[in-house]
């Protein structure tokens, strides 16, 4: 693997894989608006443009690369905020795939790899969710990973472009956001560790498929280097209620806090897991990392950049 451009690779999973390639070997050029993302996060040596992946400048720029792989990971990536502004969230999350897959063609990417959610899929109890489960998202986020699914699927056969979309669930790890915006992982260890509250939405009861960051980068990298083409789930197939996960985090970090709940936000499904089973059929993948093992990689990661 010679070069890898990111879109998005300042940002928490993209930082993982950008520098986790350049620590193979690669040449990494990441692409990202730095809304979201941070330089410090890259090694010395990833080259950075900062730009809107929708701008001219990051079209020239991928060309001027000319990378063998393209992972397109920029996006507004919080389901929250994509309520107080779906059109916003339509424009970064969807409208610039068709000029990034247009280009990708152009230049003969080996592969292209999208970054798609577990939000894309209707309320079910038919947990873990597998690939043909309903698509009925329930945030306008959800429905913009799907348009951008729906456009790679017909990029694919009109331009014949090599390309895999994963659809992630709950990922978690280092360099994850953990402001009140961040993922719920970095938000309680971060809380757990200050002292403060732990504020649950709803009951707690309510469940989500915790996956560790280099887990996700191991699939990334090894659907890169395969001829596997379409859509897959990346996810542990286990359900977690927030209740649990609070109460492991209190655990881990060694801290006895009260949670504090408050009324349930309205968005996001009761149950969430999805299923790896046709990831693992196709590319012998399962997730190395327990939840307990990787939480305890993270708080140690939060701990030493809080102290
Ligand atoms: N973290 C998860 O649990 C999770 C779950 C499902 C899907 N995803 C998807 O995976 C991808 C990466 O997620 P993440 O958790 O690392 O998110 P993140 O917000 O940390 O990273 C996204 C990066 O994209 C950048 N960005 C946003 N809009 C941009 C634009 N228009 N042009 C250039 N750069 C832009 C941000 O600055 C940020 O660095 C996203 O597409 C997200 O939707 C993440």
């Amino acid at each position: 693997m010679d070069k890898v451009l990111i879109t998005g690779g300042s940002g928490f999973i993209g930082s993982n894989l950008a520098n986790y390639l350049y620590d193979l070997g690669t040449k990494v050029y990441v692409i990202d608006d730095l809304s979201k993302g941070k330089k410090e996060y890259l090694k010395k040596g990833i080259q950075l443009e900062v730009t809107d992946i929708a701008s001219n400048k990051a079209i020239d720029f991928i060309k001027k690369v000319k990378p063998e792989f393209i992972v397109h990971l920029a996006a507004q990536s919080n389901q929250e905020i994509s309520f107080k502004n779906p059109k916003a969230d339509l424009e970064k999350n969807f409208f610039p795939i068709a000029k990034i897959t247009e280009v990708a063609s152009q230049i003969k990417v080996k592969k292209f790899v999208f970054s798609s959610s577990a939000a894309i899929y209707a309320e079910t109890e038919n947990v873990p969710i597998d690939e043909l489960s309903k698509k009925e998202p329930t945030s306008p986020y959800g429905v913009s990973k799907l348009c951008s699914e729906y456009y790679l699927n017909f990029a694919g056969k009109h331009y014949n472009l090599p390309y895999i979309t994963l659809r992630f669930s709950n990922v978690y790890g280092e360099n994850q956001d953990s402001t009140a915006e961040g993922g719920v992982v970095a938000i309680f260890i971060l809380k757990a560790i200050k002292g403060e509250k732990i504020t649950i939405f709803g009951s707690g009861e309510q469940t989500r498929d915790f996956i560790y960051v280099k887990d996700v980068i191991d699939l990334i990298y090894r659907s890169m280097n395969s001829q596997l083409k379409g859509e897959f789930n990346v996810g542990t197939s286990r359900e977690t209620s927030i209740n649990t996960l609070s109460n492991l985090i209190l655990k881990i970090t060694n801290k006895k806090l009260s949670v504090q709940y408050e009324k349930n936000r309205n968005f996001g499904v009761k149950r969430n897991a999805l299923s790896n089973q046709k990831i693992y059929r196709h590319l012998n993948w399962k997730p190395k990392i327990s939840l307990e093992t990787g939480l305890n990689l993270t708080a140690n990661f939060f701990k030493v950049r809080s102290s």
